[in-house]
């Protein structure tokens, strides 16, 4: 099964794919080391607990939950830990395993981050969302009350650990808002990737192995690529925003409750799509078949209620506006964006209307 190197100026890693890979921890823990700390939930540890028990059988760890859910990832629960896990004899030489979704792997990776000024942490992602986004690229942080993401650090990971097999106990909802990173990744960057999701929905929507792991693959080889050119999202990683700028502006003005991200960034491509057509930057038919792939691994959730002219004013402050300009990333061909900025608001407000309709 594959495995793909993150080559950054910090640190290289492998990120495995494969089914079983969670049950090989410790094969990964470096020989010289201190206390192992697991961070979890209740939730997944209920339903994939046993599975990281039994990879770390021979290893003396503590278990350490956090809470689940959007609404607490904040630094409060962090300093927790990490008060925590001094008390349980926590030190420089100790190691992190964050065993969850993207909510564990974005606040554990940051707890490693700053826990004694940085100590090494594992991902084992268990949602699709964190196997192809989240565990890759050591983005890491929580939210502040102002807003998400506001505080973190970039922190590589020392491998991540992608088990296919953990999502089949996961919700059929959360399910599909993973796939829409994936479809994501076969627009910006991944020509076969999007013939294989048009080609094969019922096997990708059933979960069969065979499709679940070749997607996951290819979207982690992105991923990987990606981020080994430009850890910093100083310009290559841009593209992986694709769909995101009008993705945030939805989740925002639905106070992160309504929306599950992967659809939010589904809307958001939708308006993405509809805009790279609008500004001739995209033709037609590539136009109609992005779309058509959306539509095919939707349907959206109903967006009735929400003012389009709210989301362009949230738009113009999201965070990824560089000194006052909007940077869209908007398709070129199936398989490659472009980053363009300076579009007329106007044109702006009708893409946001058509992927309301
Ligand atoms: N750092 C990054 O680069 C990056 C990228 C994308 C998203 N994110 C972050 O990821 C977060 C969202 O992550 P998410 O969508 O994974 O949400 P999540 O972590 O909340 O998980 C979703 C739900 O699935 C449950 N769950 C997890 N694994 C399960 C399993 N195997 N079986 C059954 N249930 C399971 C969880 O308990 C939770 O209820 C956001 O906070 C977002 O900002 C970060
Ligand atoms: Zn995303």
């Amino acid at each position: 099964m594959p495995s793909f190197r993150v080559e950054t100026p910090g640190r290289c890693y492998s990120a495995i794919v494969e089914r079983g890979a969670a049950g090989r921890v410790a094969e990964f823990l470096p020989p010289k080391r201190g206390k192992v700390f697991v961070i979890s939930t209740e939730d997944v540890w209920r339903h994939q607990g046993a599975l990281m028990a039994a990879s770390l059988r021979d290893v003396p760890h503590e278990l350490l939950h956090l809470p689940g859910g959007e609404e607490q990832k904040r630094l409060a629960h962090v300093e927790a830990l990490a008060e925590s896990m001094v008390e349980r004899g926590g030190d420089r030489s100790s190691l992190v395993v964050a065993f969850g979704g993207g909510i564990v792997t974005d606040m554990a990776g940051f707890l490693a981050a700053i826990f004694m000024r940085g100590i090494p942490v594992i991902q084992v992602p268990t949602t699709l969302l964190a196997q192809v986004d989240a565990s890759v690229g050591g983005k890491t942080g929580v939210n502040l009350q102002c807003g998400k993401n506001l505080v973190g650090a970039f922190h590589q990971p020392l491998a991540v650990l992608i088990d296919p097999a953990l999502i089949e106990t996961l919700p059929d909802r959360e399910y599909r808002a993973g796939l829409w990173e994936i479809v994501k990744a076969g627009m910006i960057h991944e020509v076969e990737l999007f013939h294989f999701l048009a080609e094969h929905s019922t096997d990708v929507l059933a979960r069969h192995a065979d499709a679940v792991d070749r997607i996951i693959a290819d979207s982690v080889r992105m991923k990987c690529e990606v981020v080994s050119g430009d850890e910093r999202e100083a310009d290559r990683r841009r593209i992986l925003n694709f769909g995101h700028t009008f993705g945030h502006a939805l989740e925002a003005e639905t106070a992160y409750r309504r929306f599950l991200h992967g659809e939010a960034v589904a809307f958001g491509m939708r308006a993405a799509i509809w805009l790279g057509e609008r500004t001739g930057n995209v033709s037609a038919e590539d136009s109609v078949e992005m779309l058509e792939q959306i539509e095919l691994y939707g349907p959206i959730p109903p967006l009735d209620g929400i003012s389009a002219g709210n989301l362009l004013a949230r738009l113009v402050h999201d965070k990824k506006t560089v000194r006052g300009k909007v940077h869209f990333v908007l398709p070129v061909r199936i398989g490659e964006v472009r980053i363009v900025t300076g579009i007329d608001e106007k044109v702006v407000l009708e893409a946001i209307r058509f992927a309301l309709s």
